[in-house]
């Protein structure tokens, strides 16, 4: 089998897992009030529902390649140069508190290299998927970066966690206001992300956020034409790092505003 078909075939699995996942997810959201809720951490929610997914879709994917690695964001596994990074639900606090404003993001990365992405909101009924080379879709419509150039007309999403201290957000919303830009913050780092893809928010910037969260939207936000800075930079997949994903014509302003990235501008 060609790389190019072992690829292809990964990127329908991814898909259809998400879509498997998805179901479980909302029915375990409508469902949600006999559901136990804990905090690995301060803000940092966790429900029976997160390992009940990701238990669903690290056993799919064991089944259909098994040679391949696997992480997940609630029961970890090892990287290697054939890896899926899975957030079971990105938007715990979401899910946990009743708001639809959440997802499963399935990657995987070749060679270090991320290449596939899926992602998929149950409750909107959303899939959000790229193949590195192949285009982005959204529910297979060809998604595309927006084409705002000037931050003073740009709507971006500025992801928060208490892994970074509020005097450092306080400073990158504050440069990002002043630079003109209006700003929200949805909960979900990887449907914010995929977001940027389809033209809906025109950047995304995060101080730290885990690879499990951004990397299907990376593969989708460069296949839209949109930029992402070098995320996998040092130990990127196994720790994280800062993240900016914007549209083509912000990215020097975006990098200016938020100091990500900035090593790519003079
Ligand atoms: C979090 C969300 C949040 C982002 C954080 C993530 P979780 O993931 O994506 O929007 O800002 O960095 O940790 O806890 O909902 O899986
Ligand atoms: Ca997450």
């Amino acid at each position: 089998m060609t790389d190019a078909i072992a690829v292809a075939q990964r990127q329908l699995a991814a898909v259809a897992i998400a879509r498997q996942a998805g179901e479980l997810m909302r029915r375990l959201f409508v469902d949600r009030a006999g559901i136990e809720l804990s905090f690995k951490g301060p803000q940092d929610y966790l429900t029976q529902a997160d390992a009940a997914v990701e238990r669903l879709v690290r056993e799919r994917l064991a089944e259909a390649f098994p040679e391949d690695q696997f992480y997940g964001e609630e029961t970890g596994g090892s990287f290697g140069d054939s890896v899926w990074v899975v957030d079971p639900i990105d938007g715990t606090a979401n899910f946990a508190r009743g708001i639809p404003h959440f997802c499963v993001s399935i990657a995987y990365a070749r060679n270090r290299v991320p290449t596939i992405g899926a992602i998929y909101n149950p409750m909107t009924d959303e899939m959000f998927e790229a193949r590195r080379g192949h285009g982005a879709h959204f529910n297979g419509k060809r998604m595309k970066a927006s084409t705002v150039s000037d931050l003073k007309l740009s709507q971006v999403e500025l992801g928060w966690s208490s892994r970074r201290s509020a005097a450092d957000y306080g400073r990158m919303l504050r440069q990002v206001l002043d630079a003109g830009a209006s700003f929200r913050r949805g909960g979900s780092g990887a449907l914010g992300v995929a977001y940027v893809a389809d033209g809906r928010s025109d950047g995304y910037a995060e101080l730290h956020i885990n690879s499990w969260d951004c990397l299907a939207g990376i593969v989708m936000v460069t296949e839209a034409g949109g930029w992402v800075n070098d995320f996998l930079a040092g130990d990127g997949m196994s720790k994280g790092n800062p993240v900016l994903a914007t549209a083509p014509g912000l990215r020097d302003a975006m990098i200016r505003a938020t100091g990500i990235g900035a090593d790519v501008v003079a």
